[in-house]
C-alpha cells in the first residue's frame, strides 16, 4: 500500500512493504526437507516483503531447559540459514530473548487466553505425552508466546507448515480478541507459502518425509558429509525394477526420482525416467548419480555454515543488527499497545 510520508518538505511516495514474520525452533540441524519446504520460501520472500525471522529460543525453554547448548545451537540455526541464502541486511535475523518486548506482550495475551482452550491444542498435548514430568505453563501458553512473536511486528503474513496451522488460528483469535476489547491495533496473521513451491521432501526409506527426530539415516541433513551422504543414499530401498514398460511407480521409486528432479539436472533426470520406462533402469547407477547430485548441492552449503560458525564476531554483528531491526519495530507496537489498553500513566 503506498504510503505518503514528508522528507524535507518534499512529499516522496514510499512503497511499504508488507510484513512476513517466522520463527524457527534452534533445536537440532537443518536437512533437506527443512531447506526445501521452508528456507527456499523465506530466501525468496526476502526481496518481496519485509521479512522478520527470528530463531525461538525462548520457545525453545518449554522443552529444553537445560541450556548449556544453546547459544551453540542458536548459531548453528544462523549460520545455516545464512549459508542456504537469507541474507541479514534485507531481513530481520534475530534472536526471541532479544527482543524483551515479547515478554511484555505475552504476558498481556495471557490474560486473553483460555485454559481451555490451551490445553485442547494438539501440540500441547503431544508434548505433556512426550515429557510427562515436565508439563509446564510455558509448555501450555507456547502459542501465546508464538502470537506475541508475531503481533510485536503487525506481521500479516507467517510463512509456516502444516504442523503450525492451529498455531495460527489461536493466533488470529487471540488478535482478534485483544482489537475487540482494547481498539483495532493488529492484522490478522495468515499463513502464507508460495503454494507451488513447497515440496514435502520424502524420506530415503520410502516412508513419511524426512524429518529431525525419525530414522535419521534416511534423513540427509545440511551438515552431513560427502561419504555420510552417499552412504544415506546408496541405502535408499529399491527392488528389481520394472518388468512391463511404463509401469507405475512404487512409491519408494517416486520418491528417489523426486529427489533426483530437486537436485540432479533435468536431462539427468530425463534419462533415468527413460530407463525406467523402458525397463532398462540400473538403480545403483541412479542412486550413485543422485548421491553425487546431493554432495554437489549439500556440501558447498555445509562449508559455509563451517565458515560462518567459525567466525564468532561475524555471528555477533549478524544478531546485534538483528536485534536492532526487531526491536525497534517491537518497540513501535509496545507504545500502541500500552496506549490501547491504556497503561500509558505519564
Ligand atoms: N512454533 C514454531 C515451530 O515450532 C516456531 C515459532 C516460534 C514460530 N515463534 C513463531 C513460527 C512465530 C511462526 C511465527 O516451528
Amino acid at each position: 500500500m503506498p504510503q505518503l510520508q514528508t522528507t524535507n518538505h518534499k512529499l516522496q511516495t514510499i512503497e511499504k512493504k508488507e510484513i512476513v514474520m517466522s520463527g524457527i525452533r534452534p533445536t537440532g540441524f537443518l536437512h533437506l526437507g527443512n531447506y526445501f519446504g521452508a528456507i527456499r520460501n523465506y530466501v525468496k520472500m526476502q526481496d518481496e516483503y519485509e521479512c522478520f525471522f527470528m530463531v525461538a529460543d525462548l520457545h525453545s525453554l518449554t522443552t529444553h531447559p537445560d541450556t548449556k547448548l544453546l547459544k551453540a545451537n542458536v548459531h548453528r540455526v544462523l549460520a545455516e540459514n545464512i549459508a542456504c541464502g537469507l541474507d541479514p541486511d534485507k531481513v530481520a535475523l534475530y534472536c526471541q530473548s532479544h527482543v524483551y518486548e515479547t515478554a511484555e506482550l505475552y504476558l498481556y495475551l495471557n490474560m486473553l487466553a483460555y485454559k481451555g482452550e490451551l490445553e485442547k491444542t494438539a501440540t500441547f498435548k503431544e508434548k505433556i505425552r512426550l515429557q510427562p514430568d515436565n508439563a509446564n505453563a510455558g509448555l501450555l501458553t507456547y502459542p501465546v508466546l508464538q502470537t506475541a512473536d508475531i503481533l510485536l511486528h503487525r506481521a500479516k503474513y507467517v510463512p509456516v507448515g502444516k504442523d503450525q496451522e492451529q498455531h495460527l488460528e489461536m493466533a488470529r483469535n487471540f488478535a482478534n480478541r485483544f482489537n475487540h476489547r482494547y481498539g483495532d491495533v493488529f492484522p490478522e496473521p495468515v499463513a502464507f507459502n508460495y503454494s507451488n513451491n513447497l515440496v514435502k521432501v520424502p524420506s530415503l526409506d520410502g516412508e513419511g518425509k524426512m524429518s529431525k527426530s525419525e530414522n535419521q539415516l534416511a534423513t540427509l541433513y545440511l551438515a552431513d558429509d560427502d561419504d555420510l551422504i552417499r552412504k544415506k543414499v546408496m541405502k535408499a530401498k529399491t527392488d528389481s525394477g520394472p518388468t512391463e514398460n511404463n509401469s507405475v511407480k512404487p512409491e519408494y521409486i517416486d520418491n528417489i526420482f523426486l529427489l533426483m528432479s530437486l537436485v540432479s539436472s533435468s536431462d539427468i533426470t530425463k534419462k533415468y525416467e527413460d530407463d525406467y520406462n523402458s525397463c532398462n533402469i540400473r538403480y545403483g547407477d541412479l542412486k550413485k548419480q543422485l548421491a553425487e547430485d546431493m554432495i554437489k548441492f549439500i556440501s558447498p552449503i555445509r562449508k559455509k555454515v563451517n565458515r560462518i560458525l567459525e567466525d564468532e564476531k561475524y555471528l555477533q554483528k549478524v544478531l546485534l543488527q538483528g536485534a536492532e531491526k526487531a526491536r525497534k519495530s517491537s518497540e513501535a507496537t509496545i507504545k500502541i499497545v500500552r496506549q490501547a489498553m491504556g497503561l500509558n500513566y505519564f
